[in-house]
């Protein structure tokens, strides 16, 4: 098994749950990365942690290098990534709190450098599935075995930002199959498929949809459910990476 890399959206900053032996500040041919890259172990998997907005939650999900991120990540020898994603939920089930492990995205973003492609390395990647399945099964048991209730299946709908929706996007993003929202989830799936890495995502329901609940969509409720929500998402983080090693906790 390769080195795992858990990269951290908002409300996940920090992973504390490494013990970091090594930072490492890396250069690509395509920029600087969001962040160091914070290496630790959990039992015997070794795993890098990358701050997609940065320390500190500095930069908008557009604006966010997702190039350089995926190449260092390569660069270090990352051959699984779970991304960890605070999203809406769509669907009236999926109140916050509540952790939807995705199958299925749609992209709505524009004018993110999204392809390591050019005119001289013409490639069209498979992406019918944009999840790796053995990775989001691994995911699965590990949110059994450590009790937290998790939607094994789900579409994200990728929005520009930063900006919430209206409404009426919303509804049209239901129409379309879409169960969560977010802005984060591309072009990053698209570009760990292009370099070959195993890619899942474990999405943190922190607000219903626009035009989904009473009254406005306010931080203060969203942050409210990233300080309760995160807690159970780093608990099945953990269980995997644990068990990804072959060793079982203790
Ligand atoms: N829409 C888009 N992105 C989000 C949302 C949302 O409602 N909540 C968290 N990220």
């Amino acid at each position: 098994m390769g080195i795992i890399a858990v990269i951290g959206g908002t409300g996940f900053n920090d992973f504390d749950g490494i013990q970091t032996s090594d930072v490492r500040s890396i250069e690509t041919q395509y920029g600087v990365p969001s962040a160091a890259l914070e290496f630790g172990k959990l039992g015997q998997q070794e795993v890098v942690f990358l701050a997609r907005h940065g320390k500190g939650h500095k930069l908008l999900p557009h604006q966010i290098n997702y190039k350089a991120n995926l190449e260092a990540l390569r660069q270090v020898g990352v051959d699984t990534i779970v991304a960890i994603n605070a999203v809406g939920g769509i669907d009236s089930a999926l109140a916050p709190q509540s952790i939807v492990i995705p199958h299925q995205l749609i992209d709505y973003t524009w004018g993110r450098p999204s392809t390591f492609a050019d005119i001289n390395n013409v490639v069209h990647i498979d992406f019918t599935d944009p999840y790796c399945a053995n990775t989001r099964e691994k995911l699965r048991l590990a949110a059994e075995a450590v009790g937290i209730p998790v939607t094994t299946t789900g579409v994200y709908g990728v929005t520009q930002g930063p900006r919430l929706e209206t409404a009426a996007e919303v509804n049209r993003l239901e129409a379309d199959g879409c169960s969560i929202v977010g802005m984060t989830g591309m072009p990053e799936a698209a570009l760990a498929r292009e370099l070959g890495i195993n890619y899942a995502c474990i999405a943190l329901v922190v607000n219903r949809a626009a035009g989904r609940s009473e009254g406005p969509i306010t931080m203060a409720a969203m942050e409210l459910a990233i300080a309760n929500g995160m807690t159970q998402v780093r608990s099945i983080l953990a269980y995997y990476l644990l068990t990804s090693s072959g060793n079982l906790p203790g």
